[in-house]
């Protein structure tokens, strides 16, 4: 901590030195987020079914419904632990997969009456065989003292030594710079090496050793509100917050309320508090006691501590806590639901009847595939009413589930759904932020009246410093409908994937296709929270979805962050990533480390595949709005490995420490996989699958293979036929498949038993020669992993012995 204060400094003036001559006021923003939690030595995911029949589990027939499959899987597996005290519960969110016919069970332990936060099985199952399972679940006793347990760890202690090394490692590289001359255009690479980890550094860890431990004596006295002020000490990102709680703690506990919350229809939920009056949050925040496992003394093991864990909504950021009940000063995890996440087929709601489609609209805009304003020019593009994906196109949706109809919900209106000629539809609610505040009902969006031709003005122009967000302004009308013309794009492609209804996908209205409802993404252009970059927050499924996007004040006339495809793509897949991963209802399973860093990862690849074309070429991510050639990324996207050396060992590098880093490794490891499967099948030029025939069926056209049938006259998943087409399906099916807080590893396997389901295996060889072309190949390893993703990983070039030739 000793150098905090010559680092700010150092920091501020390195900010001098790249903005100094910059365009805009010299704002920097960067959001701090923070991500860590105990390592799990037990977790296991085991992806080949016959290694599961050989542990005595058998397939029990594919007329059983998987359900009772899970069950009795379950009840095999943890014959050993089961107990009236150690139970399980199958999650609600758990669903069925339309096109691979594979049922996602997700399932939380509880002990004592008390859910593990991080006790999770995912078990995969088809045609009554358990293809896969992930489980982390505590296997050590359960008859535990609740309160006095020995809290040796305390994992938000370690993050922040390893971030103080780390920071100090890369301020040593820093300052041997500083006194060479800086390159020309390398200031924002040393910038982006410091101070994030600054930021970080100097407003959350500096509180890490608290003068208000303050041991519980029973478990009647446990109270979240010590617990919650204590997390938002670290939490805030603005020192005077942390320091107004420091200075007038009791004050602030004092007016803190807390109320209980009862949820009648949902078994799901346990009981909850609601807290309010907490600084720096803007919603109230929710809390309930759970367990959390944290490394045993030996390290092979878990062990159980009660902990409060709080959803903690910030201007931000969203958090999921986990912060010890008994020493409320301990951070035992943390996942930021920004990024930089039903049994439909019993009891559904009836559909109601759709309207006829109204007039379709229109956008000038950068079409799909144009990367952004340096790829091409815009055009008239059509509102693309697929009819699987989006029913009643991009600008309806009912008036009960409509945020700026509430007042007309009462007075009962005789149409079901509403027609609107804004940016505000089903699935998208896309306007600017310039306030850069939380409400967004009211927010200005362009309105195209009944043409629906959203054609505006886009010609931007050189202006002083001064004027330049001025300026950048004038073209509001144009960038929302760019935002909204993109983020629908994404969602009708991303649904014709797989990203439905059950499986968490962001619709105000679900069409009684299961899921929960009243998740639409909020789009927010030009928010005025930032410069230079963009974020995500992921809540649970029934919960809206917000995605900022930001102005770059990277050239004059400013770029306009909506406007560069791949950025609003990467944003949404978070989306994406983190409502498939460990069920909709879970957002908390890609939080730091490697799963973390896929979440990043997933992001630059679809945005990747999205723009490339069947000319090979190597890409940069976020390259226009940043100005810069190499885009943001360490390196470019490509095959070259001169180009792009990053392999899984890279990891080990300093520098790969964040999310963002470990991200790209992962998108580079598939983007050259994608190209085994693009070597075999060729390239589709569209990745859109063909629009259903009248009775609802899906053309196969040039995308799919010819549907096949089974033994039993069952019509086969069908199949994408190219290799670009067949990775994306291969994602996100592996996506779904994969288990709670995967590793790298964990991430391969699902992908790979994703081809296993669709195709019978055909690409077995394919994509381990893909990933083992970056090192992931079968004897890949990592020792030591740490609680934001640190270890020593072993590269492994080799494929299995079956794929040698
Ligand atoms: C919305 O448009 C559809 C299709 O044109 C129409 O059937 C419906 O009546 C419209 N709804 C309202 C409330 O006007
Ligand atoms: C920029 O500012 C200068 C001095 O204030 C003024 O003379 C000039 O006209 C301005 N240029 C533009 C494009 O606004
Ligand atoms: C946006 O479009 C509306 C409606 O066409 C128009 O009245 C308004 O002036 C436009 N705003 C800007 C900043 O051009
Ligand atoms: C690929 O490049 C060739 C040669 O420039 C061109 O004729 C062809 O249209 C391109 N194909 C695609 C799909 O862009
Ligand atoms: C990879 O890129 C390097 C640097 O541009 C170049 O020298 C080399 O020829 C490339 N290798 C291949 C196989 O294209």
């Amino acid at each position: 901590m000793r150098c905090l204060f010559a680092t700010s400094l150092l920091v501020a003036s390195l900010a001098g030195h790249v903005y100094g001559h910059a365009l805009s006021d010299g704002t920097v923003s960067r959001r701090k987020s923070l991500g860590f939690g105990p390592v799990h030595p037990h977790e296991v995911y085991k992806s080949s079914p016959y290694q599961i029949q050989t542990n005595g589990f058998l397939p029990m027939g594919s007329h059983v419904e998987p359900f009772k499959v899970a069950r009795a899987f379950l009840d095999d597996l943890l014959k050993d632990q089961l107990s009236s005290g150690n139970q399980y519960r199958i999650r609600k969110d758990s669903y069925t997969d339309k096109n691979t016919g594979v049922t996602h069970v997700y399932v939380r332990q509880v002990v004592n009456g008390l859910e593990v936060v991080d006790g999770d099985i995912n078990i995969n199952i088809k045609d009554g065989m358990v293809l896969s399972y992930g489980n982390s679940f505590y296997t050590g006793a359960t008859d535990i003292e609740q309160v006095a347990g020995p809290h040796d760890r305390h994992p938000h202690r370690e993050y922040c030594q390893q971030l103080a090394t780390e920071f100090e490692g890369r301020l040593a590289q820093v300052q041997q710079y500083a006194g060479a001359q800086m390159p020309m255009g390398s200031g924002q690479e040393h910038l982006d090496l410091v101070e994030p980890l600054a930021h970080i550094h100097s407003s959350n860890c500096l509180f890490t050793e608290l003068p208000y431990e303050m041991p519980i004596k029973s478990q009647d006295d446990l109270d979240p509100r010590n617990a919650l002020l204590q997390f938002m000490i670290a939490a805030t990102p603005k020192s005077e917050v942390a320091q107004d709680i420091l200075g007038n703690y009791d004050a602030h506990l004092g007016k803190i309320s807390v109320s209980e919350t009862n949820h009648f229809a949902d078994p799901d939920s346990h009981v909850t508090f609601s807290l309010d009056n907490i600084p720096d949050t803007v919603n109230p925040v929710k809390a309930h006691l759970a367990h959390i496992q944290v490394p045993s003394k030996t390290g092979d093991s878990t062990e159980l501590n009660l902990i409060w864990k709080f959803e903690v909504e910030m201007q931000d950021n969203w958090y999921e806590a986990s912060v010890s009940a008994a020493a409320p000063h301990r951070i035992v995890s943390v996942v930021d639901w920004a990024s930089d996440s039903p049994m439909p087929v019993h009891g559904q709601d009836s559909a109601h009847p759709l309207p006829s489609p109204s007039k379709l609209a229109t956008y000038n805009v950068f079409g799909w595939g144009i990367n952004d304003p340096s790829e091409g020019k815009r055009s008239i593009q059509k509102e693309n009413l697929d009819s699987l994906a989006s029913p009643i196109g991009w600008h309806s949706l009912p008036f009960v589930n409509d945020p700026a109809m509430q007042s007309v919900r009462f007075s009962k209106p005789t149409e079901f759904f509403r027609n609107t000629t804004s940016t505000w539809g089903n699935n998208v609610f896309a306007h600017e932020n310039w306030e850069g505040q939380n409400g967004w009902v009211q927010n200005y969006r362009p309105d195209a009246g009944d043409s629906k031709a959203f054609d505006f003005k886009y010609k931007p122009k050189e202006t002083n410093r001064s004027d330049a967000l001025d300026e950048a302004k004038k073209y509001i009308n144009a960038t929302v409908t760019q935002l909204f013309y993109t983020s629908n794009m994404v969602h009708d492609l991303y649904y014709r994937y797989g990203f439905d209804e059950v499986s968490g996908n962001f619709q105000q209205y679900n069409f009684g296709r299961g899921g929960k409802e009243n998740d639409a993404v909020i789009a927010n252009a030009q928010d005025g929270s930032g410069y230079n970059n963009a974020n995500f927050m992921t809540p649970p499924d029934g919960q809206n979805g917000r995605c900022r996007m930001y102005l770059w004040n990277t050239a004059n006339p400013y770029r306009d962050g909506d406007l560069e495809a791949g950025i609003v793509i990467h944003e949404l897949s978070h989306g994406l990533s983190t409502r498939l991963t460990g069920g909709p209802a879970n957002s908390g399973c890609l939080g730091w480390g490697e799963s973390g860093g896929m979440g990043e990862g997933w992001g630059d690849f679809l945005a990747t595949v999205i723009r490339a074309s069947g000319n090979y070429s190597d890409y940069a991510m976020g390259s226009w709005a940043a100005n810069r050639e190499q885009g943001i990324r360490n390196f470019i996207y490509s095959l070259n490995d001169t180009l792009n050396p990053s392999t899984y060992k890279t990891l080990d590098k300093p520098g790969y420490w964040g999310v963002h880093a470990i991200g790209e490794v992962w998108a580079e490891i598939l983007w050259v996989a994608l190209y085994e499967l693009v070597e075999k099948y060729g390239w589709s030029e569209t990745l859109f699958p063909p629009a259903p025939s009248e009775d609802g069926t899906i053309p196969e056209g040039d995308f799919y293979r010819k549907a096949e049938v089974d033994a039993f006259g069952k019509k086969k998943p069908l199949i994408p036929k190219h290799g670009n087409t067949l990775m994306v399906q291969l994602v996100f099916n592996g996506m779904k498949l994969q288990p709670c807080r995967p590793s790298f590893f964990d991430a391969r396997d699902a992908i790979i038993q994703a081809d296993q389901v669709l195709t019978g295996g055909e690409n077995f060889c394919a994509l381990w020669k893909g990933f083992a072309k970056r090192g992931l190949g079968p004897d890949a390893r990592v020792e030591g992993r740490t609680p934001w993703g640190g270890g020593v990983r072993t590269n492994d070039y080799d494929v299995p012995r079956v794929c040698r030739d």
